[in-house]
């Protein structure tokens, strides 16, 4: 099965959309959508920290790589900045444009169905670089990130939040978000991250630990999940991954606590 096919699987954008509409008549706000659209551990809070990087005066092009349906997309550009998505899978693509037409102040971002592998940009010209748990699912890392520095501007920005493979990777729990198996699981070590970025073309690599954060965030997701308080909420990462979720989101909790996994955000500047 191609990684594609994992995510859309369940995946039915306009049925979602329609729940989206009958939900928010009259527009709905970042908040109110990120159960759906930022699907990552941390949420839409992880994401505000990973913006926080983002510089008006100096990154004018940004490229969201895996941008999914599209949560960090829109919400980067309602502090102003301009934003490309990438996704291989076209269903996602398909979804992140029409939320964009829910959203009670519309953004319109150009959104390309590609593969990371193969970018489909001109040499150096993109400022910044995003990877939001999507790194996670590309079996050659050094291709994606000889195609990220061959496509950004010297000086560049690249700018990750991932899960990456922790001291216990036997412990590894299946399926999660990103994996039905281990096949499309591409947890990388942080140390070859590291050697992998400088030897693509990369310095002033900085990778900080996130996991702490990220396993109590996941801890009370998973209150609310089985609680029902998450099946009374009107929108869910269920309606994008199917009945499937509750495994996956218990499974990461437990993928966490066994350090199987850890997640970091990586920084990294183009030569
Ligand atoms: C776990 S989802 C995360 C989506 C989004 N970044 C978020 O945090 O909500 C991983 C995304 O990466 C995309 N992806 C996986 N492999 C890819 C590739 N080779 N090229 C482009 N996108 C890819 C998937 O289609 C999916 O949308």
């Amino acid at each position: 099965m191609s990684i594609d096919k994992h995510y859309d699987q369940s995946l039915q954008p306009e049925w979602i959309l329609e729940q989206v509409h009958s939900a928010y008549p009259e527009g709905a706000n970042l908040f109110q959508l990120a159960p759906l659209d930022q699907l990552h551990i941390g949420g839409i809070k992880a994401s505000e920290r990973l913006l926080r990087h983002l510089d008006p005066g100096r990154h004018n092009r940004i490229l969201d790589i895996g941008s999914g349906a599209g949560g960090l997309m829109r919400q980067a550009s309602a502090l102003g900045f301009s934003m490309i998505g990438l996704d291989i899978t076209h269903a996602f693509n398909r979804l992140n444009l029409g939320l964009n037409r829910c959203l009670s102040s519309q953004v319109s971002n150009p959104i390309i169905t590609a593969d990371a592998h193969h970018l489909p940009f001109v040499d150096e010209s993109i400022d910044l670089i995003l990877f939001q748990h999507s790194f996670l699912n590309m079996p050659d890392n050094r291709r994606v990130l000889d195609e990220c520095c061959r496509v950004l501007m010297p000086g560049g920005s690249l700018l990750m939040h991932e899960v990456v493979c922790g001291e216990h990777p036997e412990q590894m729990r299946y399926p999660v978000p990103w994996a039905q198996d281990a096949a499309h699981s591409h947890l990388t070590r942080q140390q070859t991250l590291l050697q992998q970025l400088q030897q693509s073309g990369f310095s002033e690599v900085r990778i900080d630990d996130w996991s702490d954060e990220a396993l109590a965030w996941r801890k009370r997701q998973l209150d609310k999940e089985q609680s029902g308080g998450a099946i009374r909420a009107l929108l869910s990462p269920t309606m994008v991954l199917g009945p499937r979720f509750a495994t996956m989101g218990k499974n990461l909790v437990l993928n966490l606590e066994s350090r199987a996994i850890r997640v970091v955000e990586v920084v990294a500047t183009r030569n």
